[in-house]
């Protein structure tokens, strides 16, 4: 007998930056995050997952239907966290069959290029963790399948929610309180869209595993960045979202990119994700912004070259027409627009 079980889940774009840990091994940040969840009509991994004692192989995984490992420490700790919970309930009621024994087969599909440089290892936690939970019954609210996706990547926790996403750092050594809480559904502020500029679909120079890393290493700017930016981002944020005050949700969203950014500047030797065409299109968003007389754009860069630009359903043609007139004529350029950037419940 074969049991199984498959979920989607969304990718995240944060606006308010993760970037440092201070457990490598739990993925405990330094400090917390805030993000927005994208539309899964655009954006979503689908997985499946299924066990059975006739699975000869052990564990094994696939991504975009190739073979991938499965015995990379990330992927064994969220297979073994979830176990563990479906084996305390398999020894509460002893009539449940034993899954916890079994092999697992995961098979992973994004709907967009993994090639296109986006986030995948968000989504692709989110929703392994979330497809194992659903085959093995388990109970746990998303905020409690989080600290588990955490361990895959830290990005992750966040997509187990749709809408306005807070992932709170916590302080314990065990990473118990180091998880994702949903701030507001994407209902509350649905005019909300992100347009993805994609700027280069090469494979980044530098993980944000290892980045992180050698920032908080060599930075001396990471330390007011930590301390005193992101806290202030963060309370500045959750008030944007929740007075659904654009202004302020652009301004908080460009600083704490330019914040990111400015201390991977300051890394040593330092890193670079932003290109010309991505400097190209900060300088794009001030100029719709300056001609509307309001705010009406912002943008925000994770580890690479792409933008992504938030702005409201009202603006999408003033939006669309200021990123084909200003960088119309620049090589690689694609705009798709996602509508709906924030999207239900995943
Ligand atoms: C710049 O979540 O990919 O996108 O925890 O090592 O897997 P790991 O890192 P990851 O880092 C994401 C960094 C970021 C900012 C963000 O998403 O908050």
């Amino acid at each position: 007998k074969v049991y199984r079980a498959s979920t989607t889940a969304p990718v995240n774009i944060a606006v308010v930056k993760y970037w440092g840990k201070r457990d490598t091994k739990l993925n405990l940040p330094t400090n917390s995050s805030l993000s927005v969840t994208l539309s899964q009509a655009d954006l979503r991994t689908l997985t499946t997952a299924s066990c059975s004692a006739s699975y000869s192989d052990g564990d094994n995984l696939t991504l975009n239907g190739e073979a991938s490992d499965v015995s990379g420490a990330r992927t064994q700790a969220c297979f073994r966290e979830l176990r563990t919970l479906r084996a305390s309930a398999e020894l509460a009621d002893p009539s449940l069959p034993k899954l916890s024994q079994m092999p697992l087969r995961i098979a992973s599909e994004n709907n967009f290029p993994t090639a296109a440089g986006l986030a995948s290892s968000a989504a692709g936690f989110a929703a392994l963790v979330r497809a194992i939970a659903n085959l093995y019954e388990l109970r746990e609210s998303p905020t409690e399948l989080s600290i588990i996706a955490r361990q895959g990547s830290g990005s992750a926790c966040r997509s187990l929610f749709g809408g306005y996403v807070a992932w709170r750092m916590g302080s314990l050594a065990d990473g118990s309180d180091s998880l994702a809480v949903q701030l507001a559904e994407a209902s509350h502020w649905p005019e909300m869209r992100a347009l993805i500029l994609i700027v280069s679909t090469a494979k980044k120079g530098v993980s944000s595993t290892s980045g992180m890393q050698q920032t908080v290493a060599t930075s001396g700017l990471f330390k007011e960045r930590i301390s005193a930016v992101v806290p202030s981002h963060m309370d500045a944020m959750e008030e944007a979202i929740d007075q659904k005050d654009f202004a302020k949700f652009a301004d908080v969203a460009m600083r704490d990119s330019n914040s990111f950014h400015a201390t991977c500047a300051d890394t040593y030797p330092p890193i670079f994700y932003m290109n010309d065409v991505s400097r190209a299109a900060i300088r794009a968003v001030e100029l719709v912004n300056r001609e509307a007389g309001r705010t009406v754009a912002a943008y925000t860069f994770d580890a690479g070259p792409n933008a992504v630009i938030y702005h409201l359903e009202k603006d999408k043609d003033l939006i669309l027409g200021a990123f084909k007139s200003v960088v119309g004529g620049v090589d690689g350029w694609k705009a798709e627009d996602t509508e709906d950037a924030a999207t239900a419940e995943a």
